[in-house]
């Protein structure tokens, strides 16, 4: 079936760069003579009808703004059958005929199971600043993400030498260690502690108290969310070392603000590619960047655990320090 109308959405957690490629999708749709339906709210916009026209001013001075102008949820409602028909008579009603969807893995795996289910052509667009779509090598807000928590941790690092403290700092990745790693490294943080790898507290005090002999008082560690608590590790390493830690967590600050240039040309990039995606009738797969080249990742696959390589760039961060 030839597409016409195009239904957007953004879903899961906002990554910075959304805009940009609702930006993208609705004018590069325009420019093939399509109109684009932009979904308020995720799948919860589809189930309740919450849908609007977007035309090539809605989406004006938006590709420099984190969040998404459509907004996104994490929807439980769209994973019972009652959801989905609703969602499916939607977009009956509103005459769409194929779905572009920007989010992560989670709203892949929504998206692979209602567009297998009803036969509704659907390309994904991959946006998560945990990077952790499998097949992908890069998503949407990655590397805004991992700026913003660097520049935290550079203001850290200011306070932590001069007053010659340790500090222990909580980055997200509920699942994964990618923005921890990426920072541990690219800010010369002293310990990296992620859920890929299993680690000593032990043995990071030895090193703390031999270093602190030696007269290097102040380290960073950092900590992804899903390796465990800022606070537990930081109270921990005062038990066992008696010296000053403190714990920040900086949570939703990594979620949100201005896109880097590589986050926004991606997501153009991507919106592009998801269009000529659908119209090309190749449907249920994801846009992401592997090797430098834009690809189309099968739902099947995006959905899989993404198996992160650690080893190297965790060796990186403690050889540096
Ligand atoms: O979007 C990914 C992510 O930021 C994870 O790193 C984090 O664990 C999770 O979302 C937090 O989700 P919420 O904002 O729904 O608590």
């Amino acid at each position: 079936m030839a597409i016409k109308r195009i239904g957007l959405l953004t879903a899961g957690g906002d990554a910075p760069g959304m805009n940009a490629a609702i930006r993208s999708v609705v004018r590069y749709a325009i420019s093939h003579k399509l109109e684009v339906m932009g979904v308020l709210r995720g799948w919860w916009g589809l189930i309740n009808e919450e849908i609007k026209p977007l035309d090539h001013r809605s989406v004006s001075n938006i590709i420099n703004l984190g969040g998404t102008i459509l907004k996104t949820a994490r929807c439980p409602e769209f994973h019972t059958k009652e959801g989905q028909e609703r969602a499916k008579k939607t977009i009956e009603k509103y005459s769409i005929d194929g779905l572009i969807v920007v989010g992560g893995n989670g709203t892949f795996e929504a998206s692979h199971k209602f567009s297998e289910k009803y036969k509704i052509p659907c390309v994904g667009i991959a946006a998560s600043i945990d990077n952790d779509v499998n097949g992908i090598e890069e998503t949407i807000g990655a590397d805004t993400a991992i700026n913003t928590a660097l520049f935290a941790i550079d203001n850290i690092r200011d306070t932590a030498t001069s007053m010659e403290r340790i500090f222990v700092i909580e980055v997200m990745g509920r699942e994964s260690g990618y923005i921890a790693l990426q920072v541990a490294l690219a800010g010369g943080c002293e310990e990296v502690i992620i859920p890929e790898r299993k680690y000593d507290l032990e043995r990071i005090c030895h090193e703390i108290v031999e270093g602190n002999l030696r007269g290097k008082i102040s380290w960073i560690i950092v900590i992804a969310e899903g390796a465990g608590k800022s606070e537990d590790i930081a109270k921990k390493i005062t038990e066992i070392t008696t010296l000053e830690t403190r714990a920040v967590i900086l949570g939703h600050i990594q979620r949100g603000g201005r896109p880097t240039a590589f986050s926004r040309n991606l997501a153009l990039r991507f919106g592009q590619a998801a269009v000529d995606c659908l119209l090309k009738g190749e449907t249920g797969k994801a846009i992401g960047l592997t090797n430098g080249k834009i690809v189309a990742v099968d739902f099947a696959t995006a959905i899989k655990k993404k198996e992160l390589q650690v080893e190297n760039l965790y060796n990186l961060v403690r050889i540096l320090t």
